[in-house]
């Protein structure tokens, strides 16, 4: 007889954006008239760059010619566009990553979630809590995360670090799991869900703290086109030691606006070892059986953004995200919330108000105002009582959501 996985039955309800979607169209059902404004998921809402677009029209067209046509391509992804990465996002900022350090692939959310292939189900992960919900939830899946604790939210076998306002939703360093130290350790920065940097210093103290108790960062870069402040690390690998203790995540959804169309890389030195075993060869091993490789028009598009066009193109898409994120956290500003993020992120986290739980304040903000946010809670317990709003909507809509806020009520 066949028998499933069971750590997928500890998982408590769905998936935090699919819950956020569903309520969202039943609303949208019940209300037709609702003119409802998306400030949910952080998804992208202007179209691809033009450079993109005609990179995608060339790859299409060597597709279609018998003399340019290609098949499977290399897995770990086509070498003009690993070079391409070495060169521009690692070698500008004075860090050497080499080309066979980079495995292209289709989004940062597969690889953060698939990244646990090459650990062991018993190690012991550390989170920083609110957080990216696909960590949690892949190493639930996997069996890392113990069980799932409905009064606490938290589960059992997983470390948290938690973000407050007093430390500025940066978390230090985790406690201990037992008389043990996390092996594993997930970090996102800029963060999601709170728009918060680390700086340089902050970000030692993780290294530091990993190379000391031979755990592996998980660093999840996929907002940092988003950083303005010229002293916040873009890149894991621009700390000393971090080449040895670091696995970063990048992604062109966020600053390509490739949410639609897939691409993203994962950062593995050759520096980095468990055991004395190389995790850049284990993750070649998986990725060669698991994976067959991003579409090569996908990477010519990406590769796209390394042209000055492409790159000032893409760059007015940051800007475009940041400048509405600008405007959601100047105007609850001024409608009097507490505020984090949306200067160095296109997130915006706030406190409710009149001391609404966040799924409170979500059935606020969809029923009375009919803007749809994500409630804090559903990043971990530590979002209890915040509510993340994202700068990825249309400037138009980011406007009339602001006006909505301000007000109290639809406008
Ligand atoms: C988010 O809204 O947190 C992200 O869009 C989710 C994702 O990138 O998968």
């Amino acid at each position: 007889m066949a028998r499933i996985n069971e750590n997928f039955l500890k998982l408590p309800g769905s998936y935090l954006f699919s819950e956020v979607a569903k309520r969202r169209k039943a609303y949208a059902k019940e209300h037709p008239e609702a003119d409802l404004i998306s400030l949910g998921i952080g998804d992208v809402t202007l179209p691809l760059t033009p450079t993109a677009v005609s990179a995608l029209h060339k790859g299409a067209d060597e597709m279609s010619r018998k003399e340019t046509f290609k098949g499977y391509g290399p897995e770990q992804g086509y070498a003009f566009l690993r070079s391409d990465i070495a060169r521009v996002d690692f070698g500008y900022r004075g860090v050497r990553i080499e080309p066979d350090e980079i495995f292209i692939s289709d989004g940062s959310k597969s690889d953060t979630g698939n990244i646990g292939d090459i650990f062991s189900p018993d190690n012991i992960v550390a989170v920083c809590d609110p957080v990216y919900p696909v960590y949690i939830d892949t190493n639930a899946m996997a069996g890392r995360a113990g069980n799932y604790d409905h009064e606490t939210g938290k589960w059992d076998r997983l470390v948290y670090a938690s973000g407050t306002p007093d430390n500025d939703f940066v978390p230090d360093v985790p406690e201990l799991y037992g008389d043990d130290a996390p092996d594993m350790i997930y970090l996102c920065f800029p963060n999601n869900p709170t728009g918060t940097v680390a700086t340089r210093r902050q970000l030692k103290k993780w290294v530091d703290y990993a190379l000391e108790n031979e755990a592996v960062i998980l660093f999840d870069a996929a907002y940092e086109a988003y950083i303005t402040d010229q002293e916040i690390p873009h890149s894991i690998y621009e700390i000393p030691g971090a080449t040895e203790c670091a696995i970063e995540f990048r992604s062109f959804s966020k600053n390509a606006g490739f949410t639609g169309l897939r691409c993203s890389y994962t950062v593995i030195p050759k520096a980095l070892e468990v055991g004395g075993v190389s995790l850049n060869s284990l993750w070649n091993r998986r990725h060669n059986t698991k994976f067959n490789g991003t579409p090569y028009i996908v990477q010519l598009a990406a590769d796209s953004v390394y042209t000055p066009d492409g790159a000032a193109q893409t760059q007015a898409l940051v800007d475009h995200y940041l400048e509405n994120a600008g405007i959601i956290r100047a105007g609850l500003e001024e409608a009097g919330y507490s505020v984090w993020g949306g200067v160095n992120s296109p997130y915006v986290w706030l406190r409710t108000i009149d001391g609404m739980s966040s799924w409170e304040f979500f059935d606020y903000l969809l029923k009375e105002l009919n803007i749809v946010g994500t409630p804090g809670s559903g990043f971990g317990p530590s979002g209890a009582g915040y509510f993340r709003l994202t700068g990825f909507g249309s400037r138009e809509n980011t406007l009339r959501a602001v006006e909505r806020i301000k007000k109290g009520k639809l406008v």
